[in-house]
């Protein structure tokens, strides 16, 4: 354990002493904790290898993160960036001092400790005075935040302090940090910019400045697992209190519903929400419609629900733009991306003979809402040219079922289906699983995009199993007659025709006896009034 001095330079012109002992600790090749406007900064000169190895090992800090390097003075940036792009100039202007960071080539006096190996450099200069004035008085200082890895970003002397202590040479106290979230990180190292960390510059204000601007995928989504990050900081595990956080989507009462029916014991809610929750320990974030107040409290109000002691966390889920880009980025990445929906939406079966009217209730549902997953159209689709399923096709029923195009012979596979029991349920075993697998994943992303319902529409879905992926079930069925009138209308063929393919269907039993709901698709019966129950059960709640 080190022995580590507390500075009190609340006051720049007061504390001058305090401020000069912090930068003499640099100049020295110490490491210091220091406010800047965003999180608080574990601070060593960027130009002294020897002294940033000091900050990786005090955080508990991966080698190849790299730092960010604080500048007092632009002129600074030259000794720091290999070019300066009138991009950033421009960036420098509108926002510095202030919570932006730029990455630029990087000159080769900056040692790769600083740069966690990479041939480019982030700068950023804060436009908190008291680290400005240490700057100024020692040399730019390469600062990641002044955590230990992997928890939240100190916000308030008392962070620090029980983070630091120990670890760094000195801590400075400058009270509450204005922002309250790290810097947002831009690269104009590739051709087009692209956002890395949301932060107190908001996107909005980037691209007024610099027209187009990409985000990267992990600002808002969990690192696939091979992907390469962009930003090394993407791919570590961060802000995560010892809380198990869930974010759930929904507003208050639906939030509150949700809660207050499960075994949590923790919320994290917005200001003034706690009422909702008399038996939860909460932890409030900010108001719900002001995201500058959230970025302030959040990394705090993590640390309180471990203070508190709440093992099991529900969150409220905020708004997405402006400075909520960051939120969310911090937040998401605390709740390891785990999301539920206050309100669970269903997957609905919808079922049924030929003819009986399956085509019209699609129809219907989709018109409230519904997304309507057809699973004729996914078979057709999974089996046309380049598509990797005719391979295993191929595999197993010949490779001249392909022709010299890469198109499938429908009528020779159907024969060759159709030849034995054994052929029919092969080639039922190969298709309905892809089928299913296709289907549920665009329910499943449907309803994540707001659909009220996602429907499988499948003429077999008892025999291919999909039932067992819905919550319910509707069965559409109509006479006979009906059903024969309409398929000869409908496919163009004879009354004979029509009669012989119904005849080798279900009766309308075995639909009706395995779904919760039936719906007569004929007059004088009406559609709408038929799904009335289902509507009122399972739609109600989310339309
Ligand atoms: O607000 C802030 O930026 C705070 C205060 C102290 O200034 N600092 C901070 O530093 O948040 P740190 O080290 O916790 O985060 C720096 C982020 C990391 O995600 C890192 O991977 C990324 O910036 N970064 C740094 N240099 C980079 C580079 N050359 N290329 C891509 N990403 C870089
Ligand atoms: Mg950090």
């Amino acid at each position: 354990m080190k022995s580590t001095l507390v500075l009190k330079t609340f006051d720049t012109n007061n504390d001058i002493k305090d401020i000069e002992t912090a930068a003499e600790i640099l100049r020295n090749g110490g490491i210091v904790a220091i406010p800047t406007e965003t999180v608080y900064g574990l601070a060593a000169d960027a130009f002294d290898s020897e002294a940033v190895k000091k900050i990786f090992e005090a955080k508990g800090r991966p080698q190849d993160n790299p730092l960010i390097v604080h500048i007092s003075d632009f002129e600074q940036i030259y000794s720091i960036a290999r070019e300066v792009p009138e991009k950033a100039k421009a960036l420098a202007d509108a926002f510095w001092p202030g919570p932006l960071t730029i990455i630029l080539p990087k000159k080769a006096e900056i040692p790769s400790e600083t740069s966690g190996g990479l041939d480019t450099v982030a700068v950023r200069m804060p436009s908190h005075e008291i680290a400005r004035k240490i700057i100024s008085l020692s040399c730019p200082l390469a600062a990641p935040s002044a955590n230990i890895s992997g928890f939240p970003s100190p916000t308030s002397f008392d962070h620090v302090e029980a983070d630091m202590t120990g670890r760094a040479d000195a801590i400075c106290n400058g009270g509450d940090c204005d922002v309250g979230v790290e810097s947002t990180v831009i690269t104009l190292a590739t051709e087009i910019p692209v956002l890395l960390r949301p932060g107190g510059v908001t996107l909005e204000q980037l691209k007024s400045i610099l027209g187009e601007v990409k985000v990267a995928d992990a600002v808002l989504n969990p690192m696939k697992k091979d992907e390469k990050a962009e930003s090394p900081g993407m791919k570590y595990k961060h802000y995560s209190p010892k809380a198990q956080i869930q974010i759930v989507r929904g507003n208050l009462k639906e939030f509150a519903d949700f809660v207050n029916s499960s075994d949590c014991d923790g919320v994290l809610c917005f200001e003034g929400e706690e009422e909702y929750f008399p038996e939860k320990i909460t932890v409030t974030f900010g108001k719900e419609d002001d995201s500058l107040s959230q970025a302030q409290r959040l990394f705090d109000a993590l640390r309180e629900l471990d203070e508190k002691g709440a093992k099991n966390v529900f969150s409220r889920s905020p708004a997405e733009n402006g400075v909520g880009l960051a939120v969310c980025n911090r937040l998401y990445r605390a709740a390891a991306f785990r999301f539920i929906n206050a309100v669970k939406k269903p997957i609905v079966g919808l079922t049924g003979p030929t003819g009986a009217g399956k085509g019209y209730v699609s129809e219907y549902l989709k018109k409230l809402g519904c997304y309507v997953s057809d699973t004729d159209a996914i078979a057709r689709e999974i089996t046309m040219t380049d598509s990797p399923f005719l391979g295993i096709l191929a595999r197993d029923f010949g490779q001249d079922i392909i022709d010299e195009n890469g198109e499938l012979k429908r009528k020779l596979l159907a024969e060759r289906a159709f030849e034995t029991k054994e052929n029919q349920s092969l080639l039922n075993s190969l298709m309905h699983p892809e089928i299913i697998r296709i289907s549920v994943e665009r329910c499943n992303e449907a309803l994540e995009k707001g659909a009220v319902a996602a429907v499988i529409d499948a003429p077999l879905l008892f025999e291919a199993g999909a039932d067992k992926h819905c919550d319910t079930v509707i069965a559409v069925v109509a006479p006979r007659e009906i059903r024969i009138e309409r398929i000869m209308k409908r496919d163009n063929i004879t009354h004979e025709q029509a009669l012989s393919r119904i005849s080798v269907q279900h009766d309308d039993d075995f639909y009706t006896s395995k779904s919760e709901f039936t719906v007569r698709s004929y007059e004088p019966y009406k559609v709408e009034d038929e799904l009335e129950g289902f509507v009122q059960k399972y739609l109600g709640q989310v339309m």
